[in-house]
């Protein structure tokens, strides 16, 4: 009698660790399966910038058009951008976190490591502020700076876009390029967090 009981109990005891293990692998199911669900539902235009993506004009007269190595002169100010797929060319302007500066400066005045994600001189950082998130639109073509005109924040693009004084707390995010057969490229993605830090 006692050793039925005891088989009995072990027998349940059976039952619920399947039940246990089922409903477990219910949920890994279930979450890859939501993983899956959100990485179909990113919008391909607020996605950030990643590698063999080019560059179309935000403003201007060249509004909409892809830049080139050649719109980009030597010491001439920052030219705001959005990052282009080449393959859908769909522009990722669903989000202002997207928005690149590119500027041409001489190699030899850049720091050693602003250089290794520069394209011959030609360099990419985030145009977001990491103050207060405006626009990093301004320049001062003595000292070759980025100027955020709302709180004056100062950032030197020859040295990694680091902050030379006011109220920014890190310096803008750097993105790596390159050239390839006369066409400018990301050949990455940010380096570093875009913009002021935000809570999840
Ligand atoms: S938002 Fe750029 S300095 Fe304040």
């Amino acid at each position: 009698m006692n050793n039925k009981c005891e088989t009995c109990a072990g027998h349940d005891q059976l039952l619920e660790r399947r039940t246990l293990l089922k409903a477990a692998l219910g949920m890994v199911v279930g979450l890859q399966a939501l993983d899956f669900v959100a990485a179909q539902e990113i919008d391909p235009k607020t996605a950030p910038p990643k590698e063999d993506d080019q560059f179309v004009f935000i403003f201007g007269e060249k509004k909409g058009e892809i830049i080139t190595p050649e719109d980009l002169p030597l010491n001439a100010p920052q030219v705001l951008a959005y990052p282009m797929d080449p393959k859908t060319r769909i522009v990722k302007d669903g989000s202002r976190f997207n928005r690149i500066l590119l500027i041409h400066l001489d190699p030899a005045e850049l720091s050693e490591e602003t250089r290794t994600h520069s394209a011959d001189g030609i360099l990419a950082y985030s145009a977001i502020c990491t103050h207060q998130a405006c626009d990093v639109a301004g320049w001062e073509d003595v000292k070759k700076i980025f100027i955020c005109p709302c709180h004056e924040s100062l950032y030197d693009p020859k040295d990694g876009a680091k902050v030379i004084s006011g109220p920014a707390p890190r310096k803008l995010a750097a993105l790596p390029l390159k050239v390839v057969d006369g066409v400018l490229m990301a050949a990455g993605g940010f380096l570093g967090s875009v913009g002021p830090k935000r809570s999840l």
